[in-house]
């Protein structure tokens, strides 16, 4: 029997996701999109379909505007709602995104009801508990919503770093956790060029701190980077593969460890949130979360960024 993958919203980020995933061969793939966008998913799911003799892909995909055809899914990726525009923050955003997560959840919840649920939607760690605040009232268990954001934040911090160390991005590692704004904590204890600590590449006079300061400024404010490049939209096609791993770590079991915005339940001094911390991602989605040890000023950034995520929360209406 072959995964099934649903992808809910069939833009930018949810068309990449489709696309990385097909590629991978990981499951058949259902594209939705809402009725407004007509033919739009089946267009998307077609042409996808077609690259597969090119690339000798077997993967099915279907785009749809009825949630019917999401039945029993495995895993539900949410990618729907607005963009961020340029001089627009991702918490502007909560209002219009907190109706699009109400509706999308509900319907997981009816047609989907075993799936593991990805949310991609901005602002992440608000909207990833506002699909938990839905999905728990009808039984989903929080190891199976889980938020995007600390897999991209750390890509792209790793490909900062290994533009800098002028090394194979293979030989990088990073963990960026917090919550997925601008407040991010990007952990440069925690950060390493083939197991060696970013610090001890500035005792070995690799690189400076000013220049390990650039990365994390980099790295904060890599959204807005895209953003304001792109000029229309954001970015999509480190997003999407961000998620079509997370996706391949749960179906194969892999027990991946990745920062991933998860239920908070005391760890890290926080509670009752969705935030960004390192995780197990299995087949049953968030199998554990890891409390790295901090010092004073990373948990003071953490405060910090979850201070930030608990304003973005307070906007939401219940
Ligand atoms: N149900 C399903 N799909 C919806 C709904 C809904 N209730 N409301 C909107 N959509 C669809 C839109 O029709 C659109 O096709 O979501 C899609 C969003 O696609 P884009 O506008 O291209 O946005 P994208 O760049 O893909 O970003 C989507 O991911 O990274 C985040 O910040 C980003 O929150 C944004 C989300």
């Amino acid at each position: 029997m072959r995964n099934k993958i649903t992808i809910v919203g069939a833009g930018f980020v949810g068309a990449t996701t489709a696309h990385w995933l097909a590629s991978r061969e990981l499951g058949d793939i259902v594209l939705l999109d809402i009725p407004q966008t007509d033919t739009m998913p089946k267009g998307k799911a077609l042409d996808l379909m077609e690259a597969g003799p090119v690339l000798g892909y077997d993967t099915r995909v279907t785009g749809t505007t009825d949630y019917a055809d999401t039945a029993n899914s495995d895993v539900v990726v949410v990618t729907a709602g607005m963009a961020r525009k340029p001089g627009m923050t991702r918490e502007d955003l909560v209002g219009i995104n907190q109706k699009i997560i109400t509706d999308v959840a509900n319907n997981i919840a009816n047609h989907a009801p075993n799936a593991i649920v990805i949310v991609v939607t901005n602002p992440l760690d608000t909207m990833t508990y506002m699909a938990y605040k839905i999905l728990s009232a009808k039984g989903f268990p929080s190891n199976r919503v889980v938020g995007q954001a600390g897999v991209l934040d750390s890509a792209r911090m790793r490909t900062f770093m290994a533009m800098e160390f002028n090394c194979s991005v293979d030989n990088t590692h990073a963990f960026v956790l917090g919550g997925h704004g601008d407040e991010m904590v990007p952990l440069v204890r925690y950060s390493t060029i083939a197991g060696i600590p970013l610090p001890d590449l500035v005792k070995m006079g690799w690189t400076t701190q000013e220049r390990i300061d650039a990365i994390v400024q980099r790295t904060r404010s890599g959204g807005a980077e895209i953003v304001n490049l792109l000029k229309t939209g954001s970015a999509y096609y480190a997003p999407g593969a961000s998620v079509a791993e997370m996706v391949e770590a749960i179906l194969k079991d892999k027990k991946l460890i990745r920062p991933c915005a998860a239920l908070l339940e005391g760890q890290y001094g926080l509670s009752d949130m969705y935030f960004g911390v390192p995780v197990v991602l299995g087949r049953n989605g968030v199998e554990k979360i890891i409390e790295v040890e901090l010092n004073e000023a990373e948990a003071a950034m953490m405060k910090k960024s979850a201070d930030l995520v608990r304003g973005s929360m307070s906007a939401l209406k219940f």
